[in-house]
């Protein structure tokens, strides 16, 4: 299991690309009712949008795109609108993979999978399974996805893999359990839609994450918001917990 390194065991190598860019794609609902279209269509336009910023990610050199869409406090939406996420999920897998496989991208569902009826869950696997050896840009889809969720799940299945470790474990021994073991820290997180929250996404691996936010809608994402949000990236300082002046040395 290639596992990278922890940004609070070791400094990061800093790149002027992010490797990683972790994004809440927030806003479709107010993206619609702005136009006067029920919730929804803003959803159907955000997944536009996601293929998009996946072909801009590959152009400028990004290696992990990892994309929020249903945080496991999601179900506490209207039925219907669960429902047609649900089902625009199942399309998108559907009409989508064959063409993520033609352009060398690796797809990986993160989330707990068990509140996901089988259709949906078998559609998951085989887009995973088609995709696995893909090494361009690998696209992560957080869906029933908590950061709290991803937590708990991995001391359990650290507990449960090695029960001695119930006396003391340190960051390393949890990181192998955690749903992003494949992946460095993200570099870079975007979040769109006016809001300046974390939302319960990535809570572990975004201890040392650029925060980025951002007014427009997901929806309204386009080529010159992302740009945006790239040259802000590229000027920060990234200390990891040094000064300035050590950086300069
Ligand atoms: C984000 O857009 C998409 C999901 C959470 C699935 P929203 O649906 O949260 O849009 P707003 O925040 O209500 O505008
Ligand atoms: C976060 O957006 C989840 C996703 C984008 C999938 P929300 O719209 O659900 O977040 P809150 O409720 O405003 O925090
Ligand atoms: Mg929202």
């Amino acid at each position: 299991m290639a596992l990278f390194a922890s940004s609070t065991k070791n400094i990061p190598d800093a790149t002027s690309v992010p490797r990683h860019i972790a994004i809440i794609m927030d806003g479709n609902g107010r993206w619609a009712k702005k136009r006067m279209m029920p919730r929804v269509m803003g959803h159907k336009r955000g997944v536009e949008i996601v293929r998009d910023v996946v072909r801009q990610c590959i152009d400028c050199g990004v290696e992990y795109l990892t994309l929020f869409a249903f945080s496991s406090e999601n179900w506490r939406r209207p039925p219907d609108e669960v429902k047609f996420l649900m089902g625009l999920f199942m399309e998108a897998l559907q009409r989508e993979v064959a063409k993520l496989h033609e352009n060398q991208i690796r797809l990986i569902m993160i989330g707990d999978r068990s509140r996901f009826d089988t259709k949906l869950v078998a559609a998951i696997e085989a887009g995973e399974a088609l995709t696995a050896n893909n090494t361009r840009l690998t696209l992560t889809i957080a869906a029933n996805y908590g950061g709290r969720w991803d937590m708990s799940n991995a001391v359990q299945n650290m507990l449960q893999a090695d029960p001695a470790l119930i006396n003391g474990f340190d960051e390393l021994d949890l990181a192998p359990f955690l749903s992003m073991h494949y992946a460095p820290e993200p570099d870079l997180f975007i979040r769109t839609g006016g809001e300046k929250r974390v939302s319960n996404f990535l809570l572990w691996q975004l201890a040392y994450t650029e925060l980025y936010f951002t007014d427009t809608l997901w929806p309204d994402f386009d080529r010159e918001a992302f740009q945006l949000a790239i040259t802000s990236y590229q000027q920060r300082e990234r200390r990891y917990g040094r000064t300035s002046e050590q950086l300069k040395a």
